[in-house]
């Protein structure tokens, strides 16, 4: 697996999160495709470990600038694709980071770029929704692309904050992002997307829960952002894609 993670990508940092490299493809479609023929399974998961998707960029620049938020704490970063998020928790102090993923290919890129990265990340395949979160800090990016996917990751982030345990998503505005129930913290323009998304350059926000007052500063935010339904364009399974 290890070995798989490492083939189709180079060890490269990110335009906004220079401290941390991983393990990136230059394009989504050549990578599954290999995926598919190097594993000999068809019907896999897209490689999204293989990418620092832009809401996991925001939060990882948004934990490294902010390490109290993280620090001596214990954390968990759900849908944690390449480890981004998790790695910048660790980096900025986490006192124990878990990283959560239903991809064993996902599982096998967090553990090669926490090492790459020299950061203590433990990397587990798992789908935790259903249940209730065992930290102190919930961390989640890019997640809200999936209707059902969107809906199990709001009502975890309802139920951990009703049990005290707060939590920050990256999001870009995603079709399914609930940004009635959130709170606009930062964001930040991340660069280098053109393989992933419609634009290059995505704004793409820092989310919290929602406090009842706070309303006013949610409908500011969202003016902000990009009103389009913006999805990724990850969707094509390599053997509907056309031949070139
Ligand atoms: C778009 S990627 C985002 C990765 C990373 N957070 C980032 O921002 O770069 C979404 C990730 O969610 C994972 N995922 C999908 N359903 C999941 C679930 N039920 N539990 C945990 N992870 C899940 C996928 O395998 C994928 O790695």
């Amino acid at each position: 697996m290890h070995d798989i993670v490492r083939r189709g990508t180079a060890l490269l940092a990110m335009p906004l999160v220079p401290e941390i490299r991983l393990y990136q493809a230059a394009e989504p479609v050549g990578l599954w495709q290999d995926v598919e023929d190097v594993t000999g399974r068809t019907g896999t998961d897209p490689p999204f470990w293989a990418f620092a998707w832009a809401g996991g960029q925001a939060l990882a620049r948004y934990l490294l600038d902010h390490p109290e938020v993280v620090r001596g704490r214990r954390v968990i970063d759900i849908a944690s694709g390449s480890g981004l998020v998790a790695i910048a928790a660790a980096r900025a102090g986490a006192a124990v980071v878990t990283a959560y993923d239903i991809d064993p290919l996902a599982i096998a890129a967090i553990e090669v770029n926490s090492r790459a990265n020299n950061e203590q990340v433990r990397a587990v395949q798992a789908d935790i929704l259903d249940g209730g979160p065992d930290a102190d800090l919930v961390l989640v990016a890019d997640a809200f692309y999936e209707r059902r996917l969107a809906a199990r990751v709001a009502r975890f982030l309802a139920r951990s904050q009703e049990r005290g345990t707060s939590f920050l998503a990256g999001d870009l505005g995603r079709a399914y992002l609930p940004r009635d129930r959130l709170t606009p913290v930062a964001s930040y323009d991340v660069p280098g997307l053109g393989a992933l998304e419609d634009r290059d350059v995505k704004r793409t926000t820092v989310w919290t829960g929602a406090a009842p007052h706070v309303g006013a500063q949610v409908s500011a935010d969202r003016d902000e952002l990009d009103p389009l339904t913006v999805m990724p364009k990850v969707v094509e399974p390599p053997g509907l894609t056309e031949p070139s």
